[in-house]
């Protein structure tokens, strides 16, 4: 069993992904760790983000133990990732990973931006989560000042407007919602809300574990 569950950055998927993993009983994948983590490796490396041969070497060699490493989720960490994001070879040797980890029984949630389109595409339930971009600035804003990162509102809103226009204009893999996916805008939404939401079209679809 695989759900799928895609969107940009600050939408609420995390959360959401992680929640229904524990529901079911499923391992969960945030993949957004696995490009951060390549571009990571690459800067550790002293290497080059605009070289595609460098982050495919940082790719070939992620180790997936590295991905519990709270520096992932600092600012620079997420735009750098996005530019790593880009290369189809990069992209590929990722893939691998993630369709291994989605064969995990008895069920595997991953999130990330192509899951429903390109990584699993014969996922049992496919969720967009969206939320307008003022909201997921807002959110994003809060998460980094507590996180003790010096930031502003209209920088974070500047950066998520930015990741978003690298993630869907991209040629491979772009940002978008599989014909089949589910749409679920959180804008309104609270997490316990985003999640009640969430687990109400996976049900329509796929029902509760064990029936
Ligand atoms: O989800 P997160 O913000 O951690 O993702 C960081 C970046 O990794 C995204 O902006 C995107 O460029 C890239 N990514 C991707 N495909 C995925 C997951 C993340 O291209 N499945």
């Amino acid at each position: 069993m695989i759900i799928a569950v895609d969107g940009p950055a600050a939408s609420g998927k995390g959360t959401v992904s992680r929640k229904i993993a524990d529901l079911y009983g499923f391992s969960y994948l945030d993949t957004g760790l696995l490009y951060r983590a390549v571009a990571r490796d690459v800067a550790a490396a002293g290497a080059s983000l605009e070289a595609e041969s460098d982050a495919l070497k940082a790719a070939q060699s992620l180790d997936f133990s590295s991905l519990d490493d709270d520096s992932l989720r600092i600012t620079g960490v997420g735009e750098a990732a996005s530019i790593v994001a880009r290369y189809p070879s990069v992209r590929a040797t990722l893939l691998d990973l993630q369709l291994q980890f989605s064969r995990k029984p008895p069920g595997a949630v991953l999130d990330g931006r192509d899951i429903g389109t390109v990584v699993c595409p014969n996922a049992d339930a496919k969720l967009y989560v969206t939320a307008d971009p003022e909201i997921r600035a807002e959110r994003r804003f809060l998460e980094l000042s507590n996180l003790g990162e010096s930031v502003t509102r209209e920088g974070v809103l500047e950066m998520i407007l930015q990741r978003d226009a690298r993630d869907t204009e991209r040629a491979d893999s772009p940002m978008r919602p599989a014909a089949d996916a589910m749409l679920l805008d959180t804008t309104k939404l609270d997490i316990m809300q985003s999640f009640d939401a969430a687990v109400e079209l996976i049900k329509r679809k796929i029902g509760l574990p064990g029936t």
